[in-house]
């Protein structure tokens, strides 16, 4: 499969073909590895190998297995986003920044709330690379609501969070984010068609929800203008990921249709 990049328009093209839009639903789909350790990875890609392109790497797995565990997916032609979330002052981040796209991750992710000193370091910092990786901010984490918003002093709602620091990593010079289906829509248009949008807290109808708070379909989200879903525990934890994923994809397919 061909490694996608940038995938910016959030819809397939007019008289696309059901076959044409399964495949670009595939390259909008990434499935969180979130296990404990290399062989648990190993397992779920070896079932997910011919449904999938992209695979998240995140702390749990990282901590664990170390940057090691990117190898074998890099190998099988897999892109890797890695989710490690930085938040530390500037020159910390732009260092780990540079560190994360020399192991050939595709996407990473730093907090938007470390500051826009802290984002327009980590941006510099990939700006000399002849094909950098894909920066996203990260919002408001989808299992915050209203009252964990609060709890953390801030006196504006989820949404309103999401926004502020939308507008202040454009300002920043940043073109990704990743925040929850709930705020798709409004960071669509603060970023336009070239926004990159990464939105977790997917889950399919009648699914368990778990510990995510702001959640919506894979159909909803994208409809909403989503550039690529997130999906863990749906698909990782499924009796058979493969058909978890594969049922996905075809909702996905169908929203792509509009
Ligand atoms: O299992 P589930 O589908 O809830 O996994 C969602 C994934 O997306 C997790 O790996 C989580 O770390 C990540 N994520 C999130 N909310 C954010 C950013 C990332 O849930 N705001």
């Amino acid at each position: 499969m061909p490694i996608p990049e940038r995938l910016n328009p959030p819809f397939a093209p007019a008289g696309a073909t059901t076959v044409d839009r399964l495949g670009e639903a595939r390259k909008r789909l990434i499935i969180a590895l979130d296990v404990p350790d290399a062989a648990s990875a190993a397992a779920l890609v070896d079932r997910l190998e011919d449904t999938c392109q992209w695979f998240k790497v995140g702390l749990e797995l990282f901590v664990a297995a170390g940057p090691a565990v990117l190898e074998p997916l890099l190998k099988r032609g897999h892109s890797v986003f890695l989710d490690l979330k930085f938040n530390d002052i500037p020159n910390t981040v732009a260092g780990a920044v540079r560190s994360a796209a020399a192991l050939g991750a595709r996407m990473m992710t730093v907090h938007a709330s470390g500051g826009p000193a802290m984002l327009a370091a980590a941006r510099t910092a990939l700006e000399g690379l002849a094909d950098p990786p894909q920066l996203l901010a990260v919002t408001v984490l989808t299992s915050m609501d209203a009252a964990q918003v609060d709890a953390v002093g801030l006196k504006r709602s989820p949404a309103e969070q999401v926004e502020l620091l939308a507008q202040m990593g454009m300002e920043a010079g940043i073109r990704g984010f990743v925040c929850s289906p709930q705020e798709v829509a409004s960071l669509r248009k603060i970023t336009g068609p070239a926004g990159v949008l990464v939105i977790p807290g997917i889950r399919p109808a009648g699914a368990t929800v778990g510990d995510q708070k702001r959640v919506a379909t894979p159909a909803q989200a994208l409809r909403l203008g989503a550039s690529y879903l997130v999906v863990g525990r749906p698909i990782t934890q499924a009796t058979d990921p493969a058909e978890a994923a594969d049922a996905i994809l075809r909702e996905m397919a169908g929203a792509l249709e509009g």
